[in-house]
């Protein structure tokens, strides 16, 4: 079989002066300038129901960009229904031809919407021009291009061995029912990959996004369509999530979730998996990648300058709002007073504002509750008299802004240090540098998750140590690097314990939970 060999998609950096700068303000400026309608997608047809939630930038909340319809269990219904209608089409395609729409697809994303699919995420997210180029464009069509590879791998697998007058043959059948893909708010990149996965494989979907996410959303299903992603392939669907559960998860074709979003949601979402289980014609498939507390831990060899790096950028790129991000640090005593300084030093030259300015590296947290719940943090932090050595205020006058925070505790459980804020504070806790395998077992123990983590550290000895120690801590580990920027096809992404099911985004082993193989032996 023959596809193209994946590359990662390149990244624009928007330089000064170069046209893919003017190319992406202009997106920006014709963006802003309409207020879009932006209807479901049911069965192919564009669904207004007339309730239109106003949609703003995180960081402009006075500005409107326009509204989409807002459906209820009614259209969650429907669109199970046009995914059931649409499956023995999609699922007796040859192969190849769904391989060429989601080639499209990503040639699509890659060319001609690629302006406008990262305009929509930095007004819809606020996320600055380079944030939005590596989530909406490159890391989607990279999603998109290598699962074709993997998925021809699939298909191209090795048959069981046959005997004289036997042929063995293993068939990769789509799962029978339909699949739910439920998507966050925080990267229009799982909005990209978690219908598109399933759907590549013969399976049809519902997808449901967080509201917020929703302004991007809708350039990404143009894209599928345009694709020629055929009609009730992709079902999207806004309607209020536990409303959505009910109806999906009590239907008897319900036949797996790709999801990505909090470990508590995940958790409600199973129980009622588990609760309807008798209703289901098949044991449905459950993926998802859930929540962090990431980690970076340094070793008394290491470089105080890279360290304090990897930190900032660890922690406060794309407002600390990602499962990848450091939010929880270990820093041995002999290198704390550099780290810190380096850690001011970065810190106080970056600027705060709406991603329209591209010198602005902080812009605002997503929305209203997020910012509430991270100020709380903040406060809590203020008020038992902690350190804090860089940022601390907030401001949601005219954006959810909160500038990135470093917070320095004595008591390395201190609840920054184990909980989930989901936004720009970091908490470090410095450590006698002798103390590293003790440090160790405290970074293994203190949170239940185990998704992102990195040690720092010029021994090779207390690296590998380190790697031993920590195996199951984190399911993405980095050595001399920030705990985030997992790249498909070089760091299958995802987490255990808490974190998920560690399906790997962007892997054949995520594929492969989309397939319920079938074997036939014919004898003659
Ligand atoms: P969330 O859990 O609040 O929402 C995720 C999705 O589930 C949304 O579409 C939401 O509407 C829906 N939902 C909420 N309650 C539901 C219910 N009872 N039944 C059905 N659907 C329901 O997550 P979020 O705030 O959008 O995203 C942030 C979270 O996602 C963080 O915890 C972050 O760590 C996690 N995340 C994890 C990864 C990863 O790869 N591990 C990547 C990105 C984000
Ligand atoms: N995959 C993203 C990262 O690695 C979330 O940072």
């Amino acid at each position: 079989f023959n596809v193209p060999e994946p590359k990662n998609e390149p990244v624009f950096d928007y330089a000064p002066g170069s046209p893919e700068k003017a190319k992406l303000k202009e997106a920006l400026k014709e963006a802003r300038s309409q207020q879009v309608d932006i209807p479901m997608y049911i069965g192919g047809e564009q669904v207004k129901t007339g309730k239109k939630i106003p949609l703003s930038p995180p960081h402009d909340h006075q500005h409107l960009l326009g509204h989409f319809h807002e459906g209820d269990k009614g259209h969650v219904e429907q669109a199970i229904n046009a995914a059931l209608g649409a499956k023995e089409a999609w699922e007796t395609m040859e192969w190849e031809q769904r391989a060429a729409i989601f080639l499209k697809a990503a040639d699509l994303i890659a060319g001609p919407y690629r302006y406008k699919i990262n305009a929509a995420t930095m007004l819809g997210q606020s996320k600055n021009a380079y944030q939005a180029e590596i989530d909406s464009a490159c890391e989607i069509v990279d999603f998109l291009r290598f699962n074709v590879k993997y998925m021809t791998d699939i298909y191209s697998q090795q048959p069981p061995i046959s005997g004289k007058g036997v042929w063995n043959r293993l068939e990769q059948r789509p799962l029978e029912g339909f699949i739910f893909a439920l998507t966050p708010f925080n990267f229009t990149a799982i909005a990209g990959n978690l219908p598109t996965a399933p759907a590549m494989m013969g399976n049809t979907v519902v997808w449901k996004p967080a509201y917020t996410q929703i302004y991007a959303a809708n350039v990404l299903m143009e894209v599928f369509r345009d694709a020629g992603v055929p009609d009730g392939v992709i079902n999207l669907v806004y309607v209020d999530g536990p409303a959505a559960g009910e109806v999906i998860f009590d239907h008897p074709d319900f036949a797996g979730i790709h999801f990505t979003g909090s470990t508590a949601v995940f958790q409600t979402i199973w129980k009622t998996i588990g609760n309807n289980i008798t209703k289901y014609k098949s044991y449905p498939r459950i993926v998802g990648e859930t929540g962090g507390k990431d980690f970076v831990v340094a070793h008394k060899s290491a470089r105080a300058k890279e360290l304090a790096t990897g930190l900032v950028r660890g922690a406060f790129e794309f407002q600390g709002q990602k499962c990848s991000a450091a939010s929880r640090a270990y820093v041995p005593s002999n290198l704390w007073e550099d780290v810190k300084k380096y850690i001011q030093e970065d810190l106080s030259t970056m600027k705060m504002g709406g991603v329209e300015d591209f010198t602005n590296f902080v812009n605002a947290v997503i929305d209203e509750k997020s910012f509430d719940k991270i100020a709380s943090f903040i406060d809590k932090a203020k008020e038992e008299g902690l350190e804090i050595i860089s940022g601390g205020n907030y401001d949601k006058s005219k954006g959810y802004f909160v500038e990135p925070t470093v917070i320095v505790t004595k008591d390395p459980m201190y609840k920054t240090m184990c909980e989930e804020i989901f936004g720009p504070v970091l908490t470090i806790y410095v450590y006698q540098a002798d103390h590293f395998e003790e440090t160790l077992e405290l970074v293994d123990q203190t949170s239940p998750y185990a998704l992102t983590g990195a040690i720092f550290s010029q021994d090779r000895y207390a690296a590998e140590f380190a790697t031993k120690k920590l195996r199951n801590a984190a399911g993405n580990f980095y050595i001399n690097d920030k705990p985030t920027g997992a790249v498909v096809g070089q760091q299958p992404f995802g987490g255990a314990r808490k974190s998920g099911t560690n399906d790997k985004a962007g892997a054949m082993i995520n594929l492969l939970r989309w397939v319920s193989p079938r074997t036939i032996k014919e004898t003659f």
